[in-house]
C-alpha cells in the first residue's frame, strides 16, 4: 500500500467539512438544491481543492446520490428533511463527510439517531477492530431509538483515488469480522431510517464515473470521453457539469448510453427508501489508530 499523505487528508478533510457547513447554512425553505448545490461546489473550488464526487443533496425518502440537475427547479420545502454529502479533492486524495438539515424540526430525533449512531461506531473504531461490532454498535443506536439503520448502505474504506474501497462498514451487526488495520483511512456513514432499512435504486440518475480510457464512436461519446478525462478523471461527475459543452442534455445523454453500452460508464441512481421512510444521514471519515481513530472531516 501507497504511503498515505495523511496531512493532506486532514486539508481535504477540513474543507469538506467546512462545506458542508456552508451547505447546511444555505439550506432553507424556499432556496433552490441547484443553487446549494453549484455555491458548495464553489466553496471547495475557492479553497484550491477539487470535488471528489459532485454534492450530494437527498430529500426526504430519498437517501442518497441525487444531485441538481441542469436546470433543477427543486426548491426546499418546509417540512423537508435535507441531507447533504460532500467530498473534496486533492489530486487523488478524498474527502467524505455528510450532515442532515431537518427543516421543520420534526425529525430531530430521527437525525439524532444518526450522529449518535455514528459517535457510537466511530468510539468502536481501533486497529483490530471488526467491520461487524461497529455495526453492532451503530444499529445498537438506532434500534434503541425506534428506527432502522439502511442496511445496504454503509461505510467504507478510502483510497488513494478510490472513495468506496474495499470494505463495507455496517450499519448493523452483519457478521463479516474482517479487521481494521492501522493505518487505514475509512468513512462511517450511518443512515438512520423510519421505513424498512434499505435502499432502491430509483429511474433518476445523474451521477456517472468513467472506468478508464474508453474509445467511442459518436461525437457526443468521444466529446464526453476528452472532458471527462481531462477534468474529472474516473471520479464520479455530474450531466450538470458536463451543460457547457454540448448543446443539450439530449446530447450529454446520447454519448452517455454509448459509453454505457460499451461498459465503459459506471451510473449512479439516485437512492430512494423503498418503503418511502423518512432518512437521516451523518458522516465522518477517520484515519484508524491503534487504540482509537482521528477524525479528519472537522
Ligand atoms: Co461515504
Amino acid at each position: 500500500m501507497q504511503e498515505y499523505d495523511y496531512e493532506k487528508l486532514k486539508e481535504v478533510g477540513s474543507v469538506s467539512w467546512e462545506a458542508v457547513q456552508h451547505a447546511k447554512a444555505l439550506v432553507k425553505p424556499g432556496a433552490s438544491l441547484l443553487d446549494v448545490c453549484e455555491k458548495t461546489e464553489a466553496f471547495i473550488k475557492s479553497k484550491g481543492l477539487q470535488l471528489a464526487f459532485p454534492v450530494n443533496i437527498s430529500v426526504n425518502d430519498r437517501a442518497a446520490h441525487y444531485t441538481a440537475t441542469i436546470a433543477d427547479a427543486t426548491v426546499f420545502g418546509e417540512n423537508d428533511i435535507v441531507k447533504v454529502d460532500v467530498g473534496a479533492r486533492h489530486e487523488d486524495v478524498l474527502g467524505d463527510c455528510a450532515a442532515t438539515v431537518d427543516l421543520s424540526g420534526d425529525y430531530a430525533k430521527l437525525v439524532e439517531a444518526a450522529e449518535e449512531a455514528l459517535e457510537a461506531g466511530l468510539a468502536a473504531v481501533r486497529a483490530g477492530a471488526r467491520l461487524n461490532d461497529i455495526g453492532k454498535e451503530i444499529g445498537k443506536v438506532v434500534g434503541s431509538r425506534g428506527f432502522k439503520p439502511i442496511r445496504n448502505l454503509g461505510g467504507h474504506a478510502v483510497e488513494y483515488g478510490e472513495l468506496h474501497a474495499s470494505i463495507f462498514i455496517p450499519n448493523y451487526d452483519n457478521g463479516d469480522t474482517t479487521q481494521l488495520e492501522e493505518g487505514q483511512v475509512i468513512a462511517l456513514e450511518p443512515f438512520v431510517t423510519t421505513g424498512d432499512g434499505f435502499v432502491v435504486d430509483s429511474d433518476i440518475v445523474q451521477i456517472f464515473q468513467l472506468n478508464g480510457p474508453a474509445s467511442a464512436r459518436s461525437a457526443e461519446a468521444r466529446k464526453l470521453v476528452e472532458i471527462v478525462e481531462k477534468e474529472h478523471k474516473t471520479y464520479p461527475f455530474a450531466i450538470r457539469w458536463l451543460a457547457k459543452g454540448f448543446a443539450s442534455e439530449f446530447s450529454i445523454r446520447k454519448g452517455l448510453n454509448e459509453l454505457a453500452v460499451l461498459g465503459a460508464l459506471q451510473s449512479f441512481p439516485a437512492l430512494v427508501e423503498r418503503s418511502h421512510g423518512i432518512v437521516a444521514q451523518a458522516e465522518n471519515e477517520a484515519i484508524v489508530e491503534k487504540d482509537s481513530c482521528t477524525v479528519v472531516t472537522k
